[in-house]
């Protein structure tokens, strides 16, 4: 049995991936904040008993990721998917305002920092003895459009958010380069814009099943080659 390890697992695309890949036989270790008030999850767990187990993470604790892998310590980890993220405490729309020129949280912007890039690292980092343990041996950064400076092409707006992602990207690539050699392949991938509490339910193009189902065929058909991509969930190179 295949496993896979997703942080922000308890709503939007973390949760849609906890559940395609339980349904699809995988063994999955789901991370979230607070599993007491995950309903879908525990859900979830309830009725893949022998696959799905929910664990309490906040990946901004650096302390506390070293502590799960160690408790972890023996696993193997096929799939690993950095997917926490942060917009802010407002998301989309509402936090565009503390993001603009002018009007910068400057406390709000080390948050998203923490969350979208240093944890993402400490993740990868804490979880590479269980990644390379395994066969598939991958590690998905969940990226954004908003995160290519090549197409930041509109005044700016979403400094906060936007600069995360890019500097996700960069640890991506940077990843990809030490880890190549050691058969481990790692990626950004901008999931398109999905209804879900960041991306806005009513508003954007994509129902997190459908952005998920995509996203699942092209981390099937990734080798260590792809090692460094940024990708979209159609598998198309994003410009940096
Ligand atoms: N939706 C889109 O259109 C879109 C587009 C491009 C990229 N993305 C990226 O896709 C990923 C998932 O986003 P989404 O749309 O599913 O957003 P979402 O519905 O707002 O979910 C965000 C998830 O991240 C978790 N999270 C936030 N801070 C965390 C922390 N410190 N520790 C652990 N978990 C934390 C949240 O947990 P809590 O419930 O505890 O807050 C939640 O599970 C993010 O990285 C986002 O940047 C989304």
């Amino acid at each position: 049995m295949r496993t896979v390890l997703i942080t922000g697992a308890n709503r939007g695309i973390g949760f849609e991936h906890a559940r395609q890949y339980a349904k699809d036989g995988w063994r999955v270790i789901a991370c979230c904040r607070q599993p007491n008030a995950a309903p879908e999850l525990e859900s979830l767990r309830h009725a893949f008993r022998n696959q799905v187990q929910v664990l309490a993470l906040d990946v901004s604790n650096r302390a506390a990721i070293d502590a799960m892998a160690t408790s972890l310590a023996g696993e193997r980890i096929d799939l690993l998917i950095n997917n926490a993220g942060s917009y802010g405490p407002q998301g989309i729309p509402d936090g565009i305002a503390y993001q603009r020129l002018g009007s910068i949280d400057y406390s709000i912007w080390e948050d998203i920092l923490r969350v979208n890039v240093l944890g993402a690292m400490k993740m990868t980092e804490a979880f590479l003895p269980q990644v390379e343990r395994s066969s598939r041996k991958l590690v998905v950064m969940m990226s954004s459009d908003l995160g290519s400076v090549t197409n930041n092409i509109k005044p700016g707006q979403s400094y906060c958010y936007r600069s995360s992602k890019a500097a996700l990207n960069m640890v991506t690539k940077g990843l990809s380069l030490d880890l190549k050699a050691r058969g481990v392949t790692v990626v950004a991938m901008a999931p398109g814009w999905v209804r879900t509490d960041m991306g806005g339910k009513g508003i954007a193009d994509l129902e997190p099943h459908d952005s998920v189902a995509a996203q699942r065929k092209v981390f099937e058909a990734l080798t260590v080659a792809d090692s460094g991509r940024f990708l979209n969930y159609r598998g198309e190179d994003v410009a940096w």
